[in-house]
C-alpha cells in the first residue's frame, strides 16, 4: 500500500483510498503476472496422465489406472457442482493440475554397483546451494543455462513463457500511457486498465470486489484459503475499548455457536516495507473476525489493521457500519496483506521451495530403478527451471519484488525466513491442516472439500504403489537409499528441520 494504515475513520476520503491502493504500474503488473502464471500451458499434461511408463508389470499399471479413474470421477463431480454455482471453484479440478515430466532414460540396470554409480554421477550434476540463510536449500544454478537439460523448460513451453512476458510488458506500457492521459481519481477509473489478458473469474471479482460477501468468500475459496481458522477463543490481540460492548456480545455469541472465524496476518508484523520508484510503501498485520451464517456465507464483523503496540495500545477497529470508504479501505488493507502472505508463505515457500528440495533430493539419492523415484519423477517437471527463473527475475536483488511490491527490498526474504521457522509437517497435509483450522464439514468450504477428495485419491494411488514394494516398516527402515533420501530432505534441504520439532526426522 502507498499510505500508512488509517488511524481514524472519519477522515477517509476517496483521495485516501486512491492514494493507498497500488498505482497503475503496480496494478497492471499484478494483472499481467496472474495471467502469466495462470494461462493454459502449451505442453500441459494433467495429473495422473503422463504417457511414460516408469513401472513395468501389471500391478503398478492397475494402480495407476485406478488413480486415473478416481481423478476422472472427481473431475466430473466438480464440473457438475460448478454448473450450479455462481462462482465456480476450479482450482483443484484434476484436469487443471499439471505436474508430469517428459520421458527420461530409464535404462534397465539390476546391479547394485550401477545404482551407486548412477547416484555418484547425479550428485556431481545436482548440487545444493544456499540462496539465503534460513531458507530451504536450492539447486546450484546461477541461471537456467546451468541447469541439466532434462530439468529445463521444453522449447514449446519456453517460447510460450517468454512470449507471454513480452506481450504482458507491452500491455502494461499501453495501460501506463493511457492512464497518463487521464489519471486515476475515483475507484471507477480502475476500469481503464481492466482489459487485455484476464480470466472469467477476474471479471466476476471485478464486478463485486467491494461486497462483504465476496470478501468473506475469498477466505474460504479464493486464491489463499490457507489462513482462515475457526476461533476457539477471542484473539488476545483484539483489544475492545469501552463503548464496544455490543461488538463483544456479538463476537461471544458467534464463538459459542461455533460460527466465529478469524484470519490473522501477524506474520507481517514488523516486516520492513519497500520504496518503489522513490515512493515509500507500507505494510500492516491485520486481524479479521468473521461470522458464518447458516447459509454458509462468511461475512466480516470487524477488522483491526494493526496489532496493539506501546505507541497504540488500542488500535482502531473497523466495522461494516463505518463510513463506506473507511470500511472499504480497511478491507483493502486485508486484501493487500493477504497477497503478501499468500505469495511468499503459501505459494513460494510451501509449494515452490519445498518442491525443489524434494526434487533435488530425489535426483541425488534415488536411482532410476527405485520405486519412489519412479513414483515421484513425473511430478518434478520444471520445478528447478521455474524456481531458478524466480530467483533471477522475481525475488532477486533488483527483481520484480524489489521493483513493485511493498514486501520487496528484503522484507520478502525476512517473511519467508519467519514462515520457515513456523513450518509444520501437519500444515502440509490437508486432512490435518483443515482439522487443525476447524474447517471440516462446512458445505460452503469448496477448497476444503476438493482438497480432501484430491488428497484421498492421491493417497490411494501412492499407497497402492508403495505397498507393492514395502510390506512393513522394517522394509522401509532397511532401505538405505530411502533413508538417505529422507535425511537429505530434512537435514540438508530443509536446514536441520528435524531439530525444530515440527518436521519428522
Ligand atoms: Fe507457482
Amino acid at each position: 500500500m502507498r499510505m500508512p494504515p488509517p488511524t481514524t475513520k472519519e477522515d477517509v476520503t476517496m483521495d485516501t483510498v486512491m492514494g493507498s491502493l497500488p498505482n497503475v504500474w503496480q496494478t497492471s503488473l499484478q494483472m499481467t503476472s496472474i495471467w502469466l502464471l495462470c494461462h493454459p500451458q502449451p505442453d500441459k499434461v494433467p495429473l495422473g496422465h503422463h504417457q511414460e511408463e516408469y513401472f513395468s508389470g501389471p500391478e503398478p499399471k492397475a494402480v495407476l489406472r485406478q488413480f486415473q479413474t478416481d481423478l476422472d470421477k472427481l473431475e466430473k463431480e466438480i464440473v457438475a457442482r460448478n454448473e450450479q454455482l455462481d462462482l465456480p471453484y476450479e482450482h483443484l479440478k484434476p484436469s487443471l493440475i499439471e505436474n508430469t515430466r517428459l520421458a527420461g532414460n530409464n535404462t534397465l540396470d539390476v546391479f547394485q554397483k550401477h545404482r551407486e554409480q548412477e547416484l555418484e554421477e547425479r550428485q556431481q550434476i545436482y548440487c545444493w546451494a544456499t540462496w539465503k540463510e534460513g531458507l530451504p536449500m536450492t539447486i546450484a544454478a546461477g541461471s537456467i543455462d546451468d541447469l541439466p537439460p532434462n530439468m529445463r523448460f521444453h522449447e514449446q513451453k519456453r517460447l510460450d513463457y517468454e512470449w507471454t512476458v513480452i506481450a504482458g510488458l507491452m500491455e502494461m506500457a499501453l495501460k501506463y500511457v493511457y492512464t497518463l492521459l487521464s489519471p486515476w481519481k475515483r475507484l471507477e477509473d480502475f476500469d481503464q486498465i481492466f482489459w487485455g489478458q484476464k480470466t472469467a473469474m477476474a471479471e466476476k471479482v471485478h464486478q463485486r470486489w467491494q461486497d462483504d460477501e465476496l470478501f468473506g468468500y475469498q477466505f474460504l475459496n479464493g486464491t489463499n484459503p490457507m489462513l482462515l481458522r475457526r476461533s476457539t477463543s477471542l484473539p488476545s490481540r483484539l483489544v475492545l475499548p469501552s463503548g464496544m460492548e455490543e461488538l463483544r456480545a456479538q463476537l461471544e455469541k458467534e464463538l459459542q455457536k461455533g460460527s466465529l472465524f478469524e484470519a490473522d496476518f501477524i506474520l507481517l508484523d514488523g516486516i520492513p516495507a519497500n520504496v518503489v520508484q522513490g515512493e515509500k510503501q507500507y505494510l500492516a498485520a491485520p486481524l479479521v473476525m468473521l461470522k458464518m451464517e447458516p447459509s454458509g456465507k462468511l461475512l466480516p464483523i470487524v477488522i483491526q489493521i494493526q496489532p496493539p503496540s506501546p505507541s497504540c495500545p488500542t488500535p482502531p477497529l473497523f466495522l461494516p457500519s463505518d463510513p463506506p470508504l473507511a470500511w472499504l479501505l480497511a478491507k483493502s488493507w486485508v486484501r493487500s496483506s493477504d497477497f503478501h502472505v499468500h505469495e511468499l508463505q503459501y505459494h513460494l515457500l510451501h509449494t515452490h521451495l519445498l518442491a525443489e528440495v524434494i526434487a533435488v533430493a530425489t535426483m541425488r539419492c534415488l536411482p532410476g530403478l527405485h520405486p519412489v523415484f519412479k513414483l515421484l519423477i513425473p511430478h518434478t517437471r520444471y520445478t528447478m527451471d521455474i524456481n531458478t527463473r524466480a530467483r533471477n527475475q522475481l525475488i532477486s536483488d533488483g527483481g520484480l519484488f524489489d521493483k513493485v511490491r511493498s514486501t520487496g527490498g528484503g522484507g520478502h526474504v525476512q517473511l519467508i525466513r519467519r514462515a520457515m521457522t513456523q513450518l509444520t509437517y501437519r500444515s502440509l497435509c490437508p486432512p490435518d491442516d483443515l482439522a487443525d483450522r476447524g474447517l471440516l464439514g462446512i458445505p460452503s468450504a469448496l477448497y476444503a472439500h476438493d482438497a480432501l477428495r484430491l488428497w484421498e485419491i492421491i493417497a490411494r494411488y501412492v499407497e497402492g504403489i508403495v505397498h507393492l514394494f514395502y510390506h512393513g516398516d522394517d522394509i522401509v527402515r532397511g532401505d538405505p537409499e530411502l533413508q538417505a533420501w529422507c535425511r537429505e530432505i530434512t537435514e540438508v534441504g530443509l536446514c536441520q528441520a528435524q531439530d525444530r520439532g515440527e518436521i519428522p526426522p
